[in-house]
């Protein structure tokens, strides 16, 4: 398949070295200039939209950061999108699904997906790690399950999924991990030589969030709806522990 990458960021070349060590053309589209990386993965580089639809892609992969989305859509000569399959990769769905269904045209068919994993997680191999997808609205079923293929092949855990069911569970396992990341790294936590396994890893969900961008972090907080009650929640448990802790040690002095 031609695979088109719009947004070339970690992410963007992640997928971009198995699409190419699986036979697949992949040119690649971003703000910044990713020449030198794209040449060195076996990817084509392109510095326009214009270029990338030039090159009469099959599939166009959306791998920009959540907050930049609406923008990059915005900016994309949309109407140029005829014959093609979308693809999203953000790590929220409910927000690109209805972005895509308003701004595509009806030519365009939608794919959302979460690969829910990336450089740290599925930097070996892809097997067995989740890959979560809905067919939002596609009329060429070949190219899509074509597409599709590509993750079985790599042993991915194909998960078909509403988005909403998505971002519902997502919500409580995905950001609440980031939130754990990014509130334990303010403690400045350091390895020990007496480490347990335990804390080993937790240093490992500091280290695996912390590496993912603020923005990726930032868009899971504002475009999950469900995401701000887990906020909540996990500040409410804080105080809840202190208070056993503290009424257990009133109880034991008496
Ligand atoms: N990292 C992961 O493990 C992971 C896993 C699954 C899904 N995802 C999803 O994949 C997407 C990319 O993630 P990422 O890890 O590469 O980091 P990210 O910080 O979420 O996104 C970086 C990408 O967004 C582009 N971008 C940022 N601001 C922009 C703007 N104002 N205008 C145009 N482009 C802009 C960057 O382009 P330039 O570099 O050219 O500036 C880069 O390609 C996100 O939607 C994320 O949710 C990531």
């Amino acid at each position: 398949m031609k695979v088109a990458i719009v947004g070339f960021g970690t992410f963007g070349q992640f997928l971009a070295k198995t699409f190419v060590k699986q036979g697949h053309v992949v040119v690649g589209q971003s703000r910044s200039d990713y020449s030198d990386a794209a040449k060195e993965l076996g990817a084509e580089y392109v510095s326009s939209a214009a270029e990338l639809l030039a090159r009469q892609p099959d599939v166009l992969i959306l791998c920009t950061s959540i907050m930049s989305t609406r923008t990059v859509l915005e900016r994309f000569p949309l109407d140029q999108l005829q014959d093609v399959l979308v693809v999203d990769v953000l790590s929220v769905k409910v927000y690109p699904k209805r972005l895509m269904l308003d701004m595509l045209p009806a030519q365009a068919d939608i794919l959302c997906t979460h690969p829910m994993f990336g450089p740290d997680s599925g930097k070996y191999s892809w097997k067995g790690l989740p890959f979560v997808y809905e067919a939002v609205r596609i009329a060429n079923q070949p190219r899509c399950a074509e597409f599709l293929r590509i993750w079985e092949l790599e042993g991915c855990s194909m998960v078909q999924m509403s988005c909403e069911t998505h971002d519902d569970h997502a919500a409580s396992t995905q950001f609440v991990t980031h939130l754990t990341g990014r509130t334990l790294a303010n403690l400045e936590l350091k390895s020990t030589p007496i480490n347990t396994r335990g804390y080993m890893s937790l240093l490992g969900v500091v280290e695996t969030t912390c590496n993912d961008s603020f923005d990726l972090f930032y868009g899971l907080y504002k475009y999950n709806p469900n995401s701000v009650a887990q906020l909540d929640r996990l500040e409410k448990s804080l105080k809840q522990v202190r208070a056993q802790l503290e009424a257990y040690e009133q109880a034991q002095q008496k």
